[in-house]
């Protein structure tokens, strides 16, 4: 079994960040027909038809996205790129940002005509010099070669793009937090609705989209939607990218079709785990979705449907391999930790829940629990899910949470026990 590269075909090849590197390969012929051959609602049924749905985390179908912006609306619409990535565990956008940003701008610029957006800006993690870096120098790039400007690639469309670094909030990487770090304003979700394709940037429509959903759309273009649809299942179509880590013998970023099993991306791609250890579970999509035990691996595939069947999510395509000596308290714990850490406090149930978790798993990792601290901590993510906030953070960590404690039970109840 190998990866299916699309996405990442060049990568490993020299200088991919380069324009003269990406136009070798074709790059930026599918934004030339989209700018002179396409209009925006065919470029919005295309993306449809693919079955494209959003790699930030939630998979929300991205035609679809696109087709709720009124084009009529005389306000300015803004396309807004998420390359925050604070997703614990998530490392695949780096990747597209670092090797290859042409290819992100090139679906920027595809996605802009289909809304029609005259402003773009692309949102960074702050973290992330490098990637900041190489996608200002291609957004240079492109400036000089007539790509972006006044009129993109001749064709008297204007689009200017913009890079924005982040400041270090993995609460940032929520769309409306997101828009409102980008106005200058501390990065606090809004309350939905209206929704960003309503009123977003600056109150005006906007579509948000991850930097790998932006980089899929010039192969869709260039190849169609027919093609794009064969890859993966009906319902998840296309290839994605799977930050791996933790004790495999390869960890790195693996771009595989929909539907691969699970353990063949581990056993087959990551070459299995090291030093012959057992595989304890695997946490498939970001900190914040439900871990899976060894034996739930076994038939889980990497594909919306087979992760909804688990009881489980893609979400942003981390998958942290956990091995049969992991501490899982301690990784819980340090999961939860987080999660109080990273919250902004708006809203009761996420502001004092996370911290009430990750207060009592602290008192249970460190052999001061008891079995009423257990309950407690398990009755208190109850009332921290399903609506009760103005964004998921607090989801997240009961995501985080109450299967790990629900499924491996006898470790937390040990440590209540004896302390180890
Ligand atoms: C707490 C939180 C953090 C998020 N962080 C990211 C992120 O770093 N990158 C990202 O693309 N989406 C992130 N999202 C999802 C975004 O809100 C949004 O759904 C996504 O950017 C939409 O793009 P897509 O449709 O292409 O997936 C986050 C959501 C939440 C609730």
């Amino acid at each position: 079994m190998a990866e299916l590269k699309i996405l990442t075909k060049h990568r490993g090849e020299v200088d991919t960040h380069t324009l003269k590197h990406y136009q070798s390969v074709g790059g930026y012929k599918a934004a030339k027909k989209a700018l002179s051959s396409m209009e925006p609602e065919i470029i919005v049924d295309e993306v449809k038809k693919s079955g494209l749905r959003g790699r930030g985390g939630a998979g929300f179908p991205t035609g679809m996205k696109w087709s709720f912006i009124d084009r009529k609306n005389p306000k300015p619409k803004y396309l807004v790129c998420n390359g925050d990535e604070g997703e614990p565990g998530t490392f695949k956008d780096r990747v597209l940002l670092e090797q290859l940003p042409h290819q992100m701008i090139e679906g920027m610029i595809i996605a802009a005509k289909a809304i029609d957006a005259h402003k773009a800006f692309i949102y960074i993690r702050g973290e992330y010099h490098l990637s900041i870096d190489r996608v200002q120098s291609a957004i240079d790039e492109a400036y000089a070669a007539g790509i972006l400007g006044k009129s993109c690639m001749g064709s008297g469309y204007e689009l200017d793009m913009v890079v924005y670094q982040g400041a270090g909030a993995y609460i940032c990487g929520e769309e409306t937090a997101l828009i409102n770090s980008l106005e200058g304003r501390r990065g606090h979700p809004r309350l939905k609705p209206p929704f960003p394709a309503v009123a977003g940037l600056y109150g005006c429509p906007t579509v948000v989209n991850n930097v790998e959903t932006f980089s899929a759309v010039p192969h869709i273009i260039n190849n169609g939607s027919e093609w794009y649809a064969k890859m993966g299942t009906p319902k998840s179509t296309g290839t994605r990218l799977f930050s791996v880590s933790g004790p495999v013998k390869k960890p790195g970023v693996y771009e595989i079709e929909l539907g691969t099993p699970l353990l063949t991306l581990i056993n087959e791609l990551c070459g299995g785990m090291q030093d012959g250890k057992k595989l304890r579970g695997i946490i498939p999509g970001g900190s914040s979705v439900p871990i899976l035990t060894a034996k739930e691996c076994e038939s889980a595939n990497m594909d919306f449907e087979s992760m909804m069947e688990h009881k489980t999510m893609l979400g942003s395509g981390a998958v942290i391999v956990l091995a049969e000596d992991t501490d899982i308290v301690e990784t819980t714990f340090r999961l939860a930790e987080f999660y109080a850490h990273e919250s902004c406090g708006q809203c009761t149930p996420c502001r004092e829940g996370t911290h009430w978790v990750a207060s009592l798993l602290h008192k249970i990792r460190d052999g001061h629990g008891t079995h009423k601290d257990l309950d407690l901590l398990l009755s208190l993510t109850l009332n921290m899910e399903g609506g009760t906030t103005i964004c998921p953070l607090a989801d997240a960590c009961v995501g985080a949470v109450r299967p790990t404690i629900t499924k491996f039970r006898p470790e937390f109840e040990q440590r209540l026990t004896d302390g180890k």
